[in-house]
């Protein structure tokens, strides 16, 4: 089914909403309820362009979780996103209940799905924060790296990303994955600034051809170094942005796994840094302004909901 599947292809569109949700017994309802609902009204949106793949995602937050679901088993790893302070970058921790994450070939799928949702929260749900991605050009994110080439693929990216038979604590919630979101944004005039040659070396990858930069002339504080760790996640990153005014140039990052320790490790190698205070070279051009954790239940839990 197009809802729920956190494995896929790296889509040309995709937008990432994230709503709170109003206090009280009415909302939390309203809320499960429409989680029933987004199957159906993905196959609506999707079903008039196939060929575009449309895709619906949702995720939610650890207290909506116990808003919903107060009497039932609860996903083992869910807990409000964790900030991580480093000595010169933090990873702030901001307010999310649903996340929906969208994805077609088409920019119009995603912002007509948008829409449906957004009209089927009115009145339960307000969005804090709203993002409209696009691919630019070879899967490149606005510093100009390609963006998801080491992701695991195949049964390593299920494997990675969604909890199976057996993932012992989640066994209630096989099927299901927790992802954690961050909205970047880039300061382009100091990345700019850099030769071609320090930007390769603050991501460890060259830049044209995308090659991974061997072990000596990889720094210990490049992006790549720090987060080639034992685990793996989904990463589904979109570039976007804006150009009015100062104009705003931004990486929001998405990454899903069965377990978010996984997600967690990396933050805190990226941003406290190995050894401590050795932080990601990409923090000094890059601020995440959002972060927020959610569980994404399985198609069979939402279908369970809709009867
Ligand atoms: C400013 C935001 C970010 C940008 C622009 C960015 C960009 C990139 C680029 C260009 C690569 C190299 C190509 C690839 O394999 O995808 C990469 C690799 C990677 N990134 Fe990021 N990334 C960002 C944030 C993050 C965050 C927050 C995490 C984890 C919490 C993360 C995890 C990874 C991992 C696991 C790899 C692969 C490392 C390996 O080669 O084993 N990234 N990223």
């Amino acid at each position: 089914m197009p809802t729920q599947q956190v494995v896929s292809h790296p889509a040309n569109a995709a937008m990432f909403l994230v709503f709170t949700v109003d206090d009280g017994e009415d909302a939390a309802g309203a809320a499960r309820d429409f989680l029933g609902e987004l199957p159906g009204l993905t196959r609506s949106v999707g079903f008039r362009h196939p060929e575009a793949e449309l895709l619906s995602i949702v995720g939610i937050g650890s207290d909506l979780w116990d808003r919903m679901f107060p009497d039932q088993p609860r996903p083992a790893h869910l807990h409000p996103f964790v900030e991580v302070r480093g000595a010169t970058h933090t990873a702030v921790s901001t307010p999310g209940d649903l996340l929906i994450h969208l994805r077609a070939a088409r920019q119009d799928l995603c912002f007509e799905l948008a829409r449906v949702v957004t009209d089927a929260l009115r009145g339960t749900a307000t969005i804090v924060d709203e993002v409209h991605g696009f691919r630019y050009f070879d899967e490149r994110d606005l510093l100009g790296f390609v963006d998801g080439t080491e992701n695991p693929e195949g049964d390593d990216a299920l494997d990675a990303a969604v909890i199976a038979d057996g993932d012992g604590e989640d066994a209630s919630f096989v099927g299901g994955s927790y992802v954690i979101v961050q909205k970047y944004l880039h300061d382009m005039a100091a990345w700019n600034a850099l030769s071609t040659e320090e930007q390769e070396k603050a991501i460890g990858r060259t830049k044209l051809d995308d090659l991974e930069l061997d072990d000596e002339h990889k720094p210990s504080n490049s992006h790549v170094a720090l987060n080639d760790i034992d685990g793996d996640i989904i990463r589904e990153n979109m570039p976007f942005g804006s150009l009015s005014g100062d104009g705003e140039f931004g990486t929001y990052f998405i990454g899903y796994a069965k377990d978010p320790s996984v997600t967690e490790e990396m933050l805190r190698n990226m941003f406290i840094g190995v050894p401590e205070g050795n932080h990601d070279r990409i923090l000094d051009f890059s601020t995440a302004v959002t972060g927020s954790l959610f569980f994404v239940p399985s198609p069979a839990f939402l279908d369970g909901l809709g009867d």
